[in-house]
């Protein structure tokens, strides 16, 4: 789009959690290798990128907040994850990264959806079209494997199985919309931390017990049975994030006690999502959620829903 100023590109990029999510052992290069099952939910945020322009639009990241989500903690300098990604397309692309990103989050920030990399997905999204970079959607999924684990899934969506880091992604057939709610804690939890946790208790001779196989996940997202979902609902992390945490072992009983069908910590935590038996049941399921006083805020949401998408402006070609 040509606004009063310059041309500016908008793209909307989803939340992610983790239906399954394996954790292998900690590798030579700092990282674990994964078996997880993401979903993308209806909790977006949006990413403006604009040409820089002296003196009216200065390089660099803005952050707005959205649906109360507490930006704090969001940096807005070089370490963004935003704008590392928008350096790393514009090496790829042999110019200078001479743009503004505008953030609008409604993401929870260090809450296990995901939220910097739907950003660094999202910015890489407007930057490619903003820039008329001729490079396709697997040319965008290699940068935006390199800028972080969960990048990739972000411009992905949908539903997919995730190997490697998690950012080697294969669609998985999810019949229907699964409905979600979604326990937003009051402070973060730091994902090199919790994998960090999570070796720690293994070294330990009453280790974790382990997150079963991944097939009856896919077989219970082709068949569309909340029922059958929620029983297989796993995360390795989760007994991580609730020894750093302990709060959210209360967190997690209170939405089954308000009626959701199972709930499990979302990727590294603190967020917890449970999943209902239908938009009607969520919306009760949080509406009783909500007086008992164990998160900050509570969201309803729905699954799958599409990665990162352009509203305004002109896309990659
Ligand atoms: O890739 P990303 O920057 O999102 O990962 C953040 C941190 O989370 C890594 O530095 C690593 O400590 C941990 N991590 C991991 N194994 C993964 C993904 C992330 O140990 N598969």
């Amino acid at each position: 789009m040509l606004s009063a100023v310059g041309p500016s590109v908008t793209v909307r990029v989803p939340a992610k959690i983790n239906l399954h999510l394996a954790v292998g052992e900690l590798r030579a290069d700092g990282y674990h290798d994964l078996v997880t099952v993401f979903q993308a939910l209806s909790i977006v945020d949006e990413i403006s990128v604009s040409a820089a322009v002296p003196g009216a639009i200065e390089p660099g990241v803005a952050v707005t907040p959205t649906d109360g989500v507490d930006v704090d903690d969001v940096p807005t300098d070089t370490s963004n994850l935003a704008w590392r990604a928008v350096e790393a397309l514009a090496r790829r692309a042999d110019r200078d990264p001479d743009v503004r990103v505008r953030i609008r989050k409604a993401i929870p920030v260090a809450g296990g959806m995901a939220g910097g990399s739907a950003d660094a997905a999202g910015a890489l999204l407007a930057a490619a079209g903003l820039w008329r970079l001729d490079l396709g959607r697997d040319d965008l999924m290699e940068i935006a494997a390199d800028v972080g684990s969960d990048v990739a899934f972000a411009l992905h969506g949908g539903t997919a199985l995730g190997t490697g880091r998690g950012e080697r992604l294969v669609p998985v057939l999810s019949r229907h919309t699964f409905h979600w709610v979604v326990a937003v804690a009051d402070h973060g939890l730091s994902t090199p931390t919790v994998f960090g946790e999570l070796d720690r208790l293994r070294a330990r001779p009453e280790a974790p017990r382990r997150v079963g196989d991944v097939e009856p996940v896919l077989e219970a997202l082709a068949s569309g049975e909340a029922h059958s979902l929620a029983l297989l609902l796993g995360n390795d992390l989760q007994a991580a994030a609730v020894s750093l945490d302990p709060g959210l072992r209360r967190t997690l009983r209170a939405g089954v006690d308000a009626g959701a069908l199972a709930g499990v910590v979302s990727g590294s935590g603190p967020t917890c999502v449970f999943l209902c038996d239908g938009h009607d049941a969520a919306v009760r399921v949080a509406a009783e959620l909500a007086g008992f006083g164990v998160c900050r805020t509570v969201r309803v949401a729905h699954g799958p829903v599409p990665g990162a998408r352009v509203v305004e402006g002109d896309g990659p070609p």
